[in-house]
């Protein structure tokens, strides 16, 4: 099925058999040394009803080279950043650089207690204020707080200060804005911010080029109860606002203040400033943007920047400069509080710090201008062979749907599992909500030239497919371990345990259920 195509990566064994499978009678994995203390009876040091009695009766008897090749081989299945490229629209997936993680492992910085005395933990207090400093000048915001652990949690941070500073300056009339105004483009983490913060969300629409509507804004805004606007920049059809300063004069007018998602900032680092378009707060993803990773070495830290006047509602402790030494401040009447133990997720912050150290001004812009020129030369690519329902150049991520291929019943699901047999990870499928059949693709700065051929290559060969023989990508993938999945059975029931059977015959591998 998949004969004739240039395959980026291929699985060394789609054949793997269970652990339980693979079991052997007395292969065993680790020999514990000879006992040097003097024994103690069982039942002295665990409760007898806490004592199995079935002499671990189906368990796995394996050696160790058997349990690591199993999960060595098992792991060349899983697609990986370090594998290739990995072009999910909005979730910025870049490489995660070596050197990051060298210094993230740092034995000062990694075993360092999150309750060590503020005199004994300078250098780590240093990390944090000075990462603040750089944020600051990158967003053009000059308040930041690192606390928040994701871009979702650091949205409902900047709402909450929103809705502290509302309340400060109105005070009991503050709860006539509770109104948040969010585009219908905007990742659904936005609404679910504004709701849980105490807001109702009214959805402003897009004009057909994509961009936010500035009259329904301005008819919205008319209706006096507006807290503000969430808005994303550029926009999760990547493009660029560009009446963003407007939004921003219309909102301001109306009272309100305007958050910016900044979880696209990828496009914009080094090369324009939120604080500078009229943004109030802004949430950074340092996984997204900054190159920390998503999984694995995550989870992640979604600092919140604001301006001078939101500054005094960040969340506590507050780390200042004062004499040369950094302290904790607690005293901030004004502060929303903690919204995260300890000082968040530190880890990402010394990666997310040699991330901007080791790139420089100029190396922060060239990546910035790098993840926006490869989204266009995919866009380039791929105009011919599948539909683009926006005119205006994309920014670091571009949207195609399926509205052609369609025609011959091959859909956007049907495309993305073909890009499995071609080995790429497929793009982001089904978002933006607002475009029918949509496929988000932003491939970082992360890629060469040479991918992007690569990629573009499959996703033509794709559409030819299409066209010629529709059966070949409504099956796929056909390269894989397992073929499509009923996606919706596997998440309303979900298989995540594997049973062992009392077996009375031994040699029956266990069901699964
Ligand atoms: C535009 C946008 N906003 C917010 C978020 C939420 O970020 P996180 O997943 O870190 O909570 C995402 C995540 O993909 C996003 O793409």
């Amino acid at each position: 099925m998949t004969s004739g195509i240039t395959k980026v990566t291929t699985h060394i064994s789609p054949n793997e058999q269970l652990i339980f499978e693979r079991s052997q009678e007395g292969r065993i994995g680790y020999r514990l040394p000879a006992l040097d203390v003097e024994e103690s009876p069982v039942d002295d040091l665990i409760p007898q009803q806490f004592q199995r009695d079935d002499d671990l009766q189906g368990m796995p008897e394996v050696s160790e080279v058997d349990v690591v090749r199993h999960f060595i081989r098992m792991s060349t299945w899983n697609y990986s950043i370090d594998i290739g490229m990995y072009p999910l629209g909005s979730c910025t997936m870049k490489y995660n650089s070596r050197l990051n993680e060298r210094v993230a492992r740092i034995a000062g910085f990694a075993n360092l207690h999150p309750l060590a005395d503020e005199e004994d933990a300078q250098g780590a207090l240093q990390v944090i204020y000075e990462l603040q400093e750089y944020l600051a000048e990158i967003t053009g915001l000059p308040g930041v707080s690192l606390q928040p652990a994701a871009g979702a949690h650091g949205e409902m941070t900047g709402i909450m200060i929103i809705r502290a500073f509302l309340d400060a300056r109105h005070g009991a009339a503050a709860a006539g804005r509770r109104t948040m105004l969010i585009p219908d483009s905007a990742h659904g983490t936005n609404p679910a911010s504004a709701h849980l913060s105490g807001f109702s969300v009214k959805t402003i629409r897009s004009t057909a080029e994509g961009l936010t509507d500035l009259d329904h804004l301005r008819e919205l805004c008319a209706h006096g109860d507006v807290a503000g606007l969430m808005l994303t920049n550029p926009n999760t059809l990547g493009l660029f606002e560009r009446n963003i300063k407007q939004v921003c004069d219309i909102v301001h007018e109306a009272g309100g203040l305007v958050y910016m998602d900044g979880a696209n900032m990828n496009a914009l680092v080094g090369v324009a400033r939120p604080g500078d378009m009229g943004v109030d707060v802004i949430h950074l993803n340092l996984h997204k943007t900054f190159s920390t990773p998503h999984g694995g070495g995550g989870p992640g830290c979604g600092p919140c920047c604001c301006t001078k006047e939101l500054e005094p509602f960040l969340p506590v402790p507050r780390i200042v400069k004062t004499d040369g030494a950094f302290r904790l401040d607690h005293d901030q009447p004004k502060s929303i509080g903690r919204v995260k133990a300890f000082f968040g997720n530190y880890g990402m912050m010394l990666r997310a710090l040699a991330y901007t150290l080791t790139h420089g001004y100029d190396g922060l812009r060239e990546a910035t201008e790098a993840a926006v020129l490869n989204a266009r030369y995919i866009a380039e690519g791929l105009t011919s062979d599948y539909d683009k329902p926006f005119t205006s150049p994309p920014m670091h991520e571009v949207v195609f749907t399926d509205k052609r291929q369609s025609r011959k019943g091959v859909h956007t699901l049907d495309i993305a599992k073909r890009l499995i047999d071609y080995g790429f990870h497929p793009m982001t499928i089904y978002f933006p909500l607002i475009v029918q059949g949509a496929m988000l693709i932003e491939p970082t700065e992360s890629v060469g030239r040479q991918e992007l051929d690569q990629f573009i290559a499959a996703m033509r060969s794709i559409a030819r497919e299409a066209l010629e023989n529709p059966e070949l990508v409504l099956g796929a993938p056909h390269d894989t371990r397992i073929g499509r999945l009923d996606e919706a059975a596997a998440a309303r029931k979900p298989v995540l345990r594997w049973k062992p059977q009392v077996a009375e015959t031994e040699a029956t591998p266990a069901s699964v259920s």
